[in-house]
């Protein structure tokens, strides 16, 4: 029988992908979710998807008693830490809750990990570590830190303390995978990205002015050093970043620390993005050139090439298919999970 997985954060946007294809690579997969961010719908909608069951728990991970519970009563080989707060804006205001919540919650996972003698780790990083790019692509070596807001900086600050339990310990497995703009949803249109009020990303944004919830798309720069003036991203098909933590766990079996860029290697401009959106619902979408948005970059984009040649993973999928993914759950899931 394959490992058990703890996956915390499981019921969010890129927790409920992975745990679809973990239950379909034949792991058993618990979850641990405070639903601060997310619906139990989602599991139910895994379990519809993959015909299997997942134990789930609505508990915080900085519940150690809760956690205590959890590694007693499954077998976990495996923890891929998802669990966290996101937003690059709201980390301003409340820089305390952000710490608090992130850092505090690793330092408890990690605690509990210990105590029950768990010592695999995937975790969520991001991006956002490496800053304001010197050079592009990205390769995992390039300097980190230099983070704008406190939430890339809770996840610089991650890296960090999971490189110190690796030093302190190596009998540790510690995988960092960095990701780069996860976008689009599962192709049954059963789970996708649920974000709640007036999205801050682009797509979910351009996908509520295609229904006609929201008027236009406010393009936030066109004046960048970039081919259309536009800010360009690696956006990556949440299915193939689901697909990376698997591979991950499959491929891993000594202990070290590991870091991966997951992204595609191509850039893609805003104004990219709301053509192919269009090509995918088939309408015009209108949009408005804004002001840049504070602490945005010009361009960010991977080098994946790591992740190719010690995981075997690439990404498969390309904009067209994001878009179409990413309008197929608008679509059916007009409210997200809410009932209608
Ligand atoms: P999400 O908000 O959809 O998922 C996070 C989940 O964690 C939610 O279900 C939330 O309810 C849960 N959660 C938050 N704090 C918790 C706590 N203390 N205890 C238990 N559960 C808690 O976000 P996502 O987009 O799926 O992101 C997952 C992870 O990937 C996060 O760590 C995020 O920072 C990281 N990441 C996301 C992106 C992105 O663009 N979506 C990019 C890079 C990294
Ligand atoms: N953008 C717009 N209009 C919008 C929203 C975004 O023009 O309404 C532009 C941004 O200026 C940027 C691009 O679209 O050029 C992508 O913006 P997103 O907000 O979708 O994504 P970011 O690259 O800013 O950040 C995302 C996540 C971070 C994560 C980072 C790298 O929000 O959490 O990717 O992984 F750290």
């Amino acid at each position: 029988m394959k490992a058990g997985v703890l996956v915390t954060g499981g019921a969010g946007y890129i927790g409920s992908h992975t745990c679809v294809e973990l239950l379909e690579s034949g792991y058993c997969v618990t979850v641990v979710d405070n639903l601060s961010n997310s619906s139990e719908e989602s599991i139910k909608r895994v379990e519809k998807i993959t015909g299997k069951s997942v134990k789930f728990y609505n508990a915080d991970v900085r519940d150690k008693n809760a956690l205590d519970k959890i590694f007693a009563e499954n077998k976990i080989d495996w923890v891929i830490h998802f669990a966290g707060l996101k937003a690059v804006g709201e980390s301003c205001e409340k820089p305390v809750e952000y710490y608090d919540n992130n850092l505090y919650g690793t330092l408890v996972l990690l605690h509990a990990m210990r105590e029950h003698g768990c010592k695999k780790i995937v975790f969520s990083s991001s991006a956002t570590v490496y800053g304001d790019p010197e050079v592009l692509p990205l390769i995992e070596q390039c300097k980190t830190g230099g983070t704008t807001n406190p939430y890339g900086t809770s996840k610089y600050f991650q890296e960090i303390m999971l490189n110190d339990v690796y030093k302190a310990d190596n009998e540790w497995t510690v995988v960092l995978l960095r990701y780069f703009n996860p976008v689009g949803a599962h192709a049954s249109g059963l789970i996708g990205e649920d974000p709640k009020g007036i999205p801050n990303n682009l797509t979910p944004y351009i996908a509520k002015v295609a229904i006609g919830e929201l008027k236009e798309v406010g393009v936030f720069g066109n004046d960048y050093p970039t081919p259309d003036g536009t800010g360009v991203r690696d956006y990556i098909h949440v299915v193939d970043l689901a697909k990376g933590h698997v591979a991950a766990i499959d491929k891993i079996c000594s202990p070290g620390v590991y870091t991966y860029n997951l992204g595609t290697g191509v850039g893609y401009s805003v104004l990219d993005v709301i053509h192919a959106f269009e090509k995918a619902c088939r309408r015009k979408l209108p949009y408005v050139i804004k002001p840049r948005r504070a602490g945005d970059i010009a361009a960010c984009y991977a080098d994946a090439s790591k992740a190719k040649k010690e995981l075997g993973w690439e990404a498969k999928l390309g904009i067209d298919e994001m878009c179409a993914s990413s309008w197929n759950w608008q679509q059916k899931n007009p409210n997200g999970y809410k009932k209608d």
